[in-house]
């Protein structure tokens, strides 16, 4: 048996498989994120414990000889976050999201050193965890000077479940730290914002080997000695270990509470100059590249929170047919933006709207909008030397047939739906366990599910979906004109 522990914004899912890699059961724990100020976006560490313990208790109760005989335990998680310890491990602030955009001066500072998009082959934006750290070195001083350890999300549970000081290389690729195209920590970057290789946890890949679980936490869960803990990667790049996204031409794209279009590359192909992030994928020699936006099912979310309904009822509403967009546009920039624009403080709007637009049409423009976002992600793909042929759609927001059919024709590709089963990140983390705690090879393990059916483009809306997404792309400027 092995297990994968998913840390997301919202929760943390621990996921079960059998070595034939059928899902044998998941529970979750629930987690808040914190916003103070317009902005800001965190979480205290000593939740993600608490809910992980919830999932893995949730398991006990559930599938208790299942979860005693686990050999290997994938990590996956939000990344970018800066997770800051002192030199007894303790926690020194709450943990800065990556959705978190307060540090966007530190950022733009960062990322006019030519040298950040030329190791990173990134663009420094406000969520990675370098600006983070100068923006702690500016506000927080004291706290900046206590920095013994800058841990991600995931590798901060690594600690608590290992007691080792590790992380790999997909979530790393997106610290604005790595030396992407080498697989290293670089020095320089480090240096540059006042730290050292000396507190940054040690590297390896995300199908080795990373630790083995304490023999306390070992015994409170049934388990037996010598459990390993995986690598594990970054939320994205497990996901795509669990749908088999890591060759050339593969790609998925998650309504998660980001979204994300992630394509696998052979090689690594940097072109920050697109907003693009260009990172390294969870198994050796392999990198990936993605347009992120940063309110997908968070948008759809605040609308549910406005109007008084949840997000199933609002879509349930439109039913499952594609309508031509109403003239209603929807910017989903509640966060600012990644691809394409890199804006932090922009914010998001709602834009020709009449006496008739009820409910039902600020739903359909809020679902377009994404879409939309997402096509410019597409664009910027492309822009990146990336050429896609269809995708595969995961995430919460992957349930609402509409939103597929709109996404599937605002990006004029086929979109295929995974035959029914549980294909996102806790998977792909249960996967690289596997794989550490065995030496199977990546390839034979991270094969693609079966597709149960396949989203087309609407045809006869392809015009009106293409003059609202010009509409659309005509507003951004306009908006941060006028702001
Ligand atoms: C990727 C990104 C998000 C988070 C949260 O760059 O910021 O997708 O990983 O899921």
């Amino acid at each position: 048996m092995y297990l994968g522990i998913d840390l997301g914004t919202s929760g943390v899912k621990a996921l079960l498989i059998d070595g034939e890699q059928r899902i044998i059961g998941s529970a979750t724990g629930a987690c808040d994120v914190l916003r103070q100020h317009p902005g800001w976006s965190e979480q205290d560490p000593a939740d993600w414990v608490r809910a992980t313990q919830e999932a893995i208790a949730g398991l006990k109760a559930s599938h208790p000889t299942e979860l005693a005989a686990v050999r290997g335990i994938g990590l996956s998680g939000h990344m970018h976050g800066a997770t800051l310890l002192d030199e007894s491990d303790s926690v020194l602030r709450p943990c800065i999201l990556w959705n978190d955009t307060r540090s966007h001066a530190e950022a733009a500072a960062l990322d006019a050193d030519p040298q950040f998009r030329a190791i990173t082959g990134n663009i420094v934006f406000p969520g990675f965890t370098a600006p983070k750290l100068a923006w702690v070195a500016k506000n927080e001083p004291d706290v900046f000077a206590k920095v013994r350890w800058v841990l991600l999300p995931k590798d901060y549970l690594r600690l608590w479940l290992t007691g080792e000081h590790m992380s790999e290389m997909s979530d790393s690729a997106g610290t604005s730290w790595l030396d992407t195209g080498k697989r290293a920590w670089s020095e320089s970057l480090l240096a540059a914002t006042g730290l050292s290789e000396r507190q940054m946890p040690s590297l390896v890949e995300g199908t080795a080997p990373a630790g083995t679980l304490k023999s306390d936490l070992a015994a409170g869960w049934g388990m037996g000695a010598g459990v390993v803990v995986a690598g594990g990667a970054g939320d994205n790049a497990a996901s795509a270990c669990g749908m088999g996204t890591i060759g050339e031409g593969q790609a998925f794209v998650s309504l998660g509470t980001s979204g994300v279009l992630f394509a696998a590359n052979a090689r690594y192909l940097p072109n920050p100059e697109s907003a693009v992030h260009a990172f390294c994928h969870a198994l050796p020699d392999t990198w990936h590249q993605m347009g992120v936006i940063l309110s997908a099912t968070d948008a759809l979310n605040w609308h549910a929170g406005v109007t008084g309904r949840s997000a199933s009822e609002l879509t349930q509403e439109l039913g499952d047919t594609l309508q031509a967009p109403t003239g209603v546009t929807f910017l989903p920039y509640l966060s600012g933006e990644r691809t394409p624009h890199n804006d932090a403080t922009i914010r998001g709007a709602f834009i020709g709207l009449g006496h008739e637009s009820g409910r039902a049409v600020l739903t359909q423009a809020v679902l377009e909008g994404v879409s939309f976002a997402i096509r410019d992600s597409l664009e910027a793909l492309k822009i990146a030397g990336t050429q896609l042929h269809r995708m595969t759609a995961i995430g919460g927001g992957s349930r609402s047939a509409y939103w597929l059919s709109s996404i599937a024709t605002a990006l004029d590709l086929p979109v295929d739906v995974p035959a029914d089963g549980d294909f996102g990140a806790a998977f792909g983390a249960a996967r690289l366990g596997l794989v550490a705690a065995t030496g199977a090879d990546p390839l034979s393990v991270f094969t693609p599910p079966k597709t149960a059916h396949t989203v087309e483009p609407v045809a006869s809306l392809r015009e009106a979906y293409e003059d609202a997404y010009q509409r659309y792309g005509r507003l951004y400027p306009a908006i941060r004109a006028a702001y």
